[in-house]
Formats: structure tokens, sequence, C-alpha cells
């Protein structure tokens, strides 16, 4: 699918999914961002809808006239998911099933899911349960009627718009506020981190017609154990940080792999090139660094304050 489309972005005021809008638009797509909050990251090329997932009549109207749906909206956090089953199965299983039929009945030529590497693990609790119901309803809708669709299943993503829901972002802006990184677990859990501009990038790539009916898993290349991360960032910042591993590990988060054997199977999809795990958390140090002193501006490489 070389052609440009008329795409809708749904939870494109979100992190990962802000930064796919983007990539589209870089690529000449016609995006249209609905999310019941206001995107702070809106380009000018780009519209956008405030609803709800929730409100039928709302997403029929969105998608009159679009051609590929990215779903990205619902509740992410695995930790509020587990605090919040109820509202984990209305907006993130209740919400997919009224984007789903709507897609059908207004012909949509692709669906895009963001799923999770988590989706066939035994972590994960509610949100897992979330992401795998919402694989087999979309495959349900693709048996009923002609809905290709597209898997996306996502590793740990980093990178610039997290919050302090993501892990990566938790911990630098420990690090820069207070000098010190309380980490649960014994640092052994392994995470394979993605950028998420090379997650967006893929997710716009995984629109080509090879991937249709296809579980694409989008986890970093390389490895790392959360015991090297530490000491990475530790090094970042020239060995002042204190570091603290607490005893009580996350009872929903894996520790070596977020597979488990399932028959069904998921396809790797990289980018080469891509973003350095050590660039990435530079650039990331540099935007908290900004938010955290918007009084200062950068000079010629130097921050100054102009007050
Ligand atoms: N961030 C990650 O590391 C990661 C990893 C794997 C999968 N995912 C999946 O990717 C998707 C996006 O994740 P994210 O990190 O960008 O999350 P996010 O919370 O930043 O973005 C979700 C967006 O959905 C919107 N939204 C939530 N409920 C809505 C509703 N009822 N109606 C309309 N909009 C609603 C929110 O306002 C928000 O802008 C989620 O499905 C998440 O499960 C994320």
């Amino acid at each position: 699918m070389k052609q440009k489309k008329r795409v809708l972005v749904i939870g494109g005021a979100g992190f990962l999914g802000s930064h796919v809008a983007d990539s589209l638009s870089e690529q000449g797509h016609e995006v249209t961002i609905y999310d019941m909050k206001k995107s702070r990251y809106l380009r000018k090329e780009q519209k956008q809808i405030i609803g709800d997932i929730l409100d039928e009549a709302m997403i029929n109207k969105a998608l009159k006239g679009i051609q590929v749906v990215y779903h990205m909206a619902g509740i992410s956090d695995i930790e509020e998911s587990f605090q919040r089953p109820v509202d984990t199965v209305k907006f993130n299983i209740l919400g997919t099933t009224i984007i789903l039929e709507a897609c059908l009945k207004n012909k949509i030529e692709k669906f895009l899911f963001a799923s999770s590497a988590y989706v066939y693990s035994d972590s994960g609790s509610f949100y897992r349960i979330s992401k795998q119901a919402c694989e087999l309803i979309i495959e349900g809708y693709a048996e009923k009627g002609n809905l290709p669709y597209v898997i996306l299943r996502y590793g740990s993503l980093y990178g610039e718009r997290a919050d302090r829901r993501n892990s990566i972002f938790r911990m630098l802006e420990d690090a820069l506020t207070t000098g010190k990184i309380s980490y649960a677990g014994d640092g052994s859990e392994k995470r394979e981190f993605i950028h998420v501009k090379d997650a967006a990038d893929l997710s716009v790539e995984a629109l080509q017609d090879r991937y249709n009916g296809q579980n694409l898993i989008l986890t970093g290349v390389d490895s790392i154990n959360y015991s090297e991360l530490l000491k990475m960032l530790n090094e970042m910042m020239h060995g002042k940080l204190k570091i603290e591993f607490k005893k009580n590990k996350s009872k929903t988060h894996y520790a070596l792999t977020p597979y488990s054997f399932n028959p069904k199977l998921g396809r790797k999809l990289v980018t080469n090139p891509h973003i350095d795990l050590g660039q990435g958390l530079l650039n990331m140090i540099s935007q908290i660094h900004h938010d955290l002193h918007p009084e200062l501006k950068d000079k010629f490489g130097l921050l100054v304050n102009e007050k």
C-alpha cells in the first residue's frame, strides 16, 4: 500500500499515537486524530476530533471518508489496568468492538491495532487479558466481513512525550530531580526497548498489504537487563546517581521474556538503521531537563538563563 491514504489515528493524542500520526504525516498521508483529549502535538496538516471511543455515533461519523484506522486508545498502563478491571474491559474490549463494528459498516480498507508483546505471556494481568480479547475479536470481525487488519505487538517503548507511566521516563525524571532511582526488582529483568519513533515508523511500514492478517512484534533489536540499563544511566550522570533495588518485585511485569508458549506466532519487524538506546536515552534526558527548566535556553550548545 504505497498510495497516500486518509487515516484516522484513534488515541493519536497519546505517547505512541502522536508519533504514529507524525510518521504518517511525514509520509504524506492525510491524518485525523480521534481522542478524548486535545493533542499537544497536532501538526498544521493534521485534524483532530475530540471524542470517546465508547460513543458509537461519534466514531461512525469520524470514520466517514476514512480509508485506514490505527487504534491506539484505551487504558494503556498495566498498573492502572490492574487497579481498574471494569474500566479496562469497558475501554479496551468494548471500545475496540465499537470501533471494529464501525469499521465494517464504513468499509474501512485496513485496521491496525496496538497490542502488546505481553499478549501471550503469563504477566500483564487484565491489561494482557484485554489485549488477548481484542486480538480474538479482531479475527472475529475479519471472518465476519472484509476487514484487512494488522496486529502490532509493541514491546517496551521509550522516548520523547512519555510520562510517569513509562518506566524509563520515571527513572530519568527521578534521576534529574532527586539524584536517586528506586527500582522494584533485582535488576535481572530483561527488556528489548524500542524507541517510540522507530516503533512509529514500523507501524507505518505495516500498512503494506504483505502484512495483512499478521501479528507483528515491534520490540528493540538489543536486549538489556535493568542492572545494565541503570549502570548506563549512572555513567551518563557522571556516576552521581544513587540506585536502590527494592525487593518487592512487580506482580504485573515479566522478568526475562514476555513470551510463553502459544501456537499463535508473531513475526518480528525491525528497523535498520534504528535509534541507539544510549542516544535515545540522552535525547530523552535532554527533553525532561528542558521541561523541568523551561527558563533555560539552548545557545550554541550551552544552557543559558536569559532572565
Ligand atoms: N507505551 C508502551 O510502552 C506500549 C507498549 C505496548 C503497547 N502499547 C499500546 O499502545 C497504545 C498506545 O499506548 P500509549 O503509551 O501511547 O498510551 P497513552 O495513554 O499515552 O495514549 C492513549 C490515548 O488514548 C486516549 N484514550 C483513552 N481512552 C479513550 C477513550 N475512551 N476515547 C478516546 N480516547 C481515549 C487517551 O486520551 C490517550 O491520548 C495502547 O493501546 C497501549 O496498550 C503501548
